[in-house]
């Protein structure tokens, strides 16, 4: 493999058993496998630590409810995750976290006494947005054709990956998804903002989107903040009067959005607005990461 397509140093922990991602091992039975029958999480780790750590636990907590999967202890895995940046000395890193219902003979139904397979990695993370937020990105349209439950954090990824490959193609960063009658949900992997007449709007929490926890945590902020916001759709039809459009995520924090289907989002560059949530989404993170009670033990539970 040349130098430039190493991957990042990564470590997987499968089922607590600590390997390097490379040679992690899949049973082909698995149900993840076979019929995406599984549930994921995607976290940061930030001096060794994980931020939103609880939230995102929730998250799986409630991820794994829905889907009917038991049997899983997060604090097992919560431990599992610390062992696994120890293991690996990890400071700026990303957790990817799946729970499949198991490895069984292939039907439909819930296998009877199936265990569940967990498997998590910690890779490290060189920040591949910097220049994106400073820039702001480009997204294109795509219509929603997602199932009824994309606040389940699933794996059944096909939707998503086929509107990303297609906004890359259009060279774009993201995607704006839309339902039929033109109601902006949010992105293939990000939740997203938009400013018109100097309020901020956002998706309600409903089946139709994924409850971003980095969303979540910036409703707060925003509130605090006193900036006027709403959790109720854009619609396509918007597009032309919105003066700032902005995307959140585990991974890219708030990015800001210079461009839908190539025409320019207010004056098609980063709005003061954006530019006030991202200082108060990178201080959250500074107070939180000098703050000497948390989590001091590295074992974060
Ligand atoms: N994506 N919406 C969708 C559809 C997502 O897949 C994600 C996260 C978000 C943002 O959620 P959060 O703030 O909790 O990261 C919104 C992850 C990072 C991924 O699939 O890689």
């Amino acid at each position: 493999m040349p130098a430039s397509q190493q991957p990042p140093f990564a470590l997987a922990n499968l089922n607590g058993e600590i390997t390097p991602l490379s040679e992690a091992k899949i049973p082909a039975l698995d149900r993840g496998f076979l019929f995406g029958d599984a549930v994921y999480e995607v976290m940061w780790v930030h001096q060794g630590k994980m931020w939103l750590e609880e939230e995102h636990f929730n998250r799986l907590e409630r991820s794994l409810k829905l889907i009917r999967i038991q049997g899983v202890n997060l604090q097992t895995l919560a431990a599992r995750v610390y062992e696994t940046i120890k293991a690996g000395k990890f400071k700026n890193a990303i957790v990817y976290i799946q729970i499949t219902r198991g490895a069984a003979p292939r039907s439909h139904a819930f296998p009877k006494d199936v265990k569940p397979f967990e498997f998590l990695f910690v890779q490290e993370f060189n920040d591949p947005y910097a220049e994106m937020r400073d820039k702001g990105i480009h997204l294109l349209s795509r219509p929603d054709i997602r199932w009824d439950h994309c606040d389940i954090k699933s794996t059944n990824l096909l939707a998503n990956v086929l509107a990303i490959q297609d906004s890359k193609e259009a060279g774009c960063q993201e995607v704006l998804f839309y339902l039929k009658d033109g109601t902006i949900t949010e992105s293939a992997h990000s939740s997203l903002f938009g400013v018109l007449d100097g309020i901020l709007y956002t998706s309600p929490s409903s089946e139709l989107i994924l409850p971003g926890i980095t969303r979540n945590h910036l409703l707060k902020l925003i509130t605090k903040e006193g900036i006027p916001i709403r959790e109720k759709s854009l619609n396509l039809a918007q597009l032309e009067e919105i003066s700032e459009l902005f995307i959140t995520g585990t991974t890219s924090g708030v990015l800001p959005v210079v461009t839908v289907d190539k025409k320019p989002i207010g004056s098609s560059k980063p709005g003061p607005i954006t530019r006030r949530i991202e200082k108060a989404y990178w201080d959250s993170v500074k107070i939180w990461s000098q703050n000497a009670n948390h989590k001091q033990d590295g074992l974060g539970i």
